[in-house]
């Protein structure tokens, strides 16, 4: 059996029956926020973290292989009514039960901030429930029909996204990375970057492995669908955000005990965050940071060096993402002087700013007041 129908088998029957060997305990969620979920869903949690804790006020959030729907109804709570949420998932047994309370649970909030969508979290642009609306006026019955059905995908991908492009302030997930196919998880992450406005962030709890999973142990339907064997390494997951072109990728949460131990490999609970860059052009204005320390040095992924407590020159997109973003409390913003014509320039690594250039000018910091830049 291919690991993708594993994975639709064992979920349609754990959407019936809670099965408990699919359960990671995870850290506390929050009570109050617990308290109002209808006892099936709080039961049929097959998570492993909780990326709820990441959600703002007003944010749209995406859950990407939603389940049950817990971390969407918790995160339906912190959005308040500006926010909304979607739900995604590929197995029909999941959305009938995820959308059984949406009644319920809207009465309780006092309005329907959610949606459940049917798709496959690497293909975020195709509405599977179109899919099987096209498939019932348009069976497939010969490799004529699959190429028109193939035509209509890809138009309807880019006419009605089931989400679309820059449309999202946070991707969530609950132990779902792992279920993908390992050829089609870049393309996963590629189709997070694309649905995350610029700016957008990510907070996903998974499964990672200490050391590469052998050959044998992938093709395990039951070690698969039992989100052991499709993990990331520990040192895969945060690279390929890195390499999609996320920024400030790091692990939020790591797991200490190992979930499992399989033929010796420890298989962790972790939360990896990142952030969409900003896609404003470099432009140069005069500004500087100065990494506070306490590492000697640190460089970041666009290849900029900050040596502890020395002024470096960065474009005002730079600044603005050092002193404004997550990393804001290991870096002081300075302003130029004297601002002067934006130039299209990213300092090269090691360019220092002189202190002529910034004397006087506002620091962002804490109890210096004035921001820098943003
Ligand atoms: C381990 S469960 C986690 C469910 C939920 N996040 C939770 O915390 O309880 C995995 C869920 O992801 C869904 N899933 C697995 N692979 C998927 C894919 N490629 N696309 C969409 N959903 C997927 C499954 O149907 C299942 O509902």
């Amino acid at each position: 059996m291919d690991v993708e129908t594993g994975v639709r088998e064992r979920y349609s029957l754990a959407a019936r029956e809670k099965e408990a060997a699919l359960c990671c305990p995870a850290p506390g969620y929050d009570p109050g926020q617990l308290a109002l979920l209808p006892e099936e869903i709080v039961e049929k949690d097959y998570g492993c973290g909780d990326p709820s804790r990441h959600v703002r006020e007003g944010d749209v959030v995406v859950d990407l292989g939603s389940g049950a729907g817990k971390i969407c109804y918790l995160a339906a709570q912190s959005v308040g009514e500006a926010g909304r949420v979607i739900g995604v998932d590929m197995n029909d047994d999941m959305l009938t039960l995820a959308r059984k309370y949406q009644p319920e649970m809207a009465r309780k909030l006092g309005g329907d901030r959610l949606r459940f969508v049917k798709a496959q979290i690497q293909d975020l642009a195709l509405d599977l429930e179109a899919v099987d609306s096209y498939l019932a006026g348009h069976p497939v019955r010969s490799a004529a029909d699959h190429a028109r059905l193939l035509a209509w995908q890809e138009t309807r991908r880019h006419t009605a996204p089931a989400i679309a492009d820059a449309s999202v302030d946070l991707v969530v997930s609950n132990c779902v990375l792992n279920l993908v196919r390992d050829r089609d998880k870049e393309r996963l992450v590629r189709e997070i970057h694309r649905v995350l406005r610029p700016g957008g962030r990510v907070a996903i709890s998974d499964i990672v492995s200490d050391e590469p999973i052998p050959e044998e142990l992938k093709r395990d339907p039951e070690l698969w669908s039992g989100c052991i064997s499709g993990a990331f390494t520990e040192e895969d997951f945060l690279r390929a955000f890195a390499e999609a072109g996320f920024l400030a990728v790091r692990y939020d949460q790591w797991g200490a005990e190992p979930w499992k131990v399989v033929e010796g490999i420890e298989f962790r609970s972790v939360t990896l965050t990142a952030v969409k860059a900003d896609e404003a052009p470099c432009l140069d204005r005069g500004h500087a940071v100065i990494y506070r320390g306490p590492y000697a040095c640190v460089t970041d992924d666009e290849g900029h060096v900050y040596p502890r407590g020395v002024r470096m020159a960065v474009c005002e997109r730079t600044c603005r993402f050092l002193t404004t973003g997550p990393l804001r409390a290991d870096f002081i913003g300075i302003a130029p002087a004297v601002p002067h014509e934006p130039v299209p320039w990213c300092a090269p690594a090691g360019t220092k700013r002189p202190a002529s250039e910034t004397k006087g000018a506002a620091h962002q910091g804490t109890g210096t007041g004035g921001t820098c830049c943003g």
